[in-house]
């Protein structure tokens, strides 16, 4: 996702320092390039050592260290950044930054770099609600400057307020957001159905699948970080919401129905991946049913079919789970909805679909195109099926 992409983490002198260790491992496994740089006192709560051995790479504290090679200098990291974030950021270094002070490398790299820069601060929650604070984060923010966070919730001193770092997940989310902004499917609003619907029984039971709409949240997040405008329709998940997107939230068939109809207006692309049930109750019981009632009929309907109904100006993807013909049955289901890419894969198969975190896909397009992918991570999959969007996109 972040491959080859260059990011300078800079550390400051906060007590959730080290938290930047856990953010700098993970982008280091999302196969980015991570410089970290560090304040003086930064490195009384975290060592240069600990994220020289997560990034492999050296790490910056001193300007005026004449060990340093000269290509790496404060001005050439601020060069080659791609984005800088600064994570912890504390009262003291936001303060600097507003003023245009470049009294050491984090200062100097962010005020000779051109690239976005992200902030993440940390700290006391008087220190944070502090006008000046407020003030100096304010001119940030109408420089251009990311802000993410604090968040609420427990700080170091044992009180309960707005200070806390934000998760490395937000962090890196809005990392990739950014970095999406040159990407192929700026400019482009893309809607993603995901999960699996309820179709209720009786006030406790309902009727669902085992999707776990690993596949929707992979290819959401995918289209974010490819510059697109995203909005997820999910069913239950127990899945983590991801950052930087639209997300709502839907139960059964018929509210999902609801909510593609009324996004669909404004979108270029619409990816169905949600395992809606193909029949709902139709006497939902008001009340608890007795198990004394003896044996019990449900009348199923079918329920509106989505993919079928839902036509306009977009690029449709439809995905067929099949246990058996796969691709004959996907093109039949690709004609009979009007999609201009089919994604079919066979539920039998125990090392990909439901649950699991890999898929072995065929993609099948409206020019005829058969692609038989390899099993792959489900990100890679929603990468693979978005190149056929952007092609049907230009067609
Ligand atoms: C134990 C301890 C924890 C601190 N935590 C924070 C913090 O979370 N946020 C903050 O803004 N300052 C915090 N400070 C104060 C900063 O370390 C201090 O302002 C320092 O000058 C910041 O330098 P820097 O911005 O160059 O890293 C803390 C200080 C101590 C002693």
């Amino acid at each position: 996702m972040l491959n080859g992409k260059s990011i300078v983490l800079g550390v400051t002198g906060s007590i959730a320092a080290y938290k930047a260790i856990d953010i700098a491992s993970k982008l280091t496994q999302l196969e980015a390039r991570v410089d970290v740089v560090l304040s003086k006192e930064a490195k009384q709560f975290v060592t240069p050592l600990t994220f020289n051995a997560v990034t492999g790479r050296a790490v910056f504290s001193d300007m005026f260290d004449a060990t340093i090679k000269q290509d790496i200098t404060h001005v050439s990291l601020a060069e080659t950044a791609d984005v800088i974030v600064i994570a912890p950021i504390t009262a003291n270094t936001i303060a600097k930054l507003a003023n245009g002070i470049a009294d050491d490398i984090i200062c100097s790299t962010v005020l000779a770099s051109k690239s976005s820069i992200i902030l993440a601060p940390a700290m006391n929650v008087n220190m944070f609600d502090n006008s000046i604070t407020q003030e100096n984060l304010c001119r940030l923010k109408n420089r251009g400057f990311i802000i993410v966070g604090p968040e609420y919730g427990r700080l170091a001193s044992g009180i309960e307020g707005k200070g806390r770092l934000s998760s490395s997940t937000e962090i890196i989310g809005t990392i990739c957001q950014v970095l999406a902004k040159e990407g192929d499917l700026r400019n482009k609003t893309v809607i993603v159905t995901a999960g699996a619907t309820q179709e209720s029984i009786d006030p406790i039971r309902y009727i669902t699948n085992h999707s776990t709409g690993k596949m929707g949240y992979a290819l959401a997040e995918a289209a974010r970080d490819r510059g697109a405008k995203v909005k997820l329709i999910t069913a239950p998940t127990s899945l983590e919401k991801i950052v930087g997107i639209e997300t709502e939230s839907v139960i059964n068939g018929e509210e999902m129905y609801k909510a593609v109809k009324e996004s669909v207006s404004s979108a270029d692309v619409l990816i169905m991946a949600a395992a809606v049930s193909d029949y709902r109750v139709d006497n939902i019981s008001n009340e608890k049913i007795k198990k004394e009632n003896g044996i019990l009929h449900l009348d199923l309907f079918p329920s509106i079919d989505i993919l079928l109904n839902i036509n306009g100006n977009f690029i449709k993807v439809g995905f067929a789970a099949e246990s058996n013909n796969l691709i004959e049955n996907a093109k039949k289901k690709m004609k009979e909805k009007k999609l201009k890419i089919i994604v079919a894969n066979d539920i039998t198969s125990k090392d990909s679909g439901f649950g699991s975190d890999n898929n072995r896909v065929i993609i099948i397009s409206k020019n005829g195109k058969i692609d038989e992918l390899p099993l792959m991570s489900k990100r890679k999959v929603a990468d693979e099926i978005l190149n056929k969007v952007v092609i049907a996109l230009s067609e």
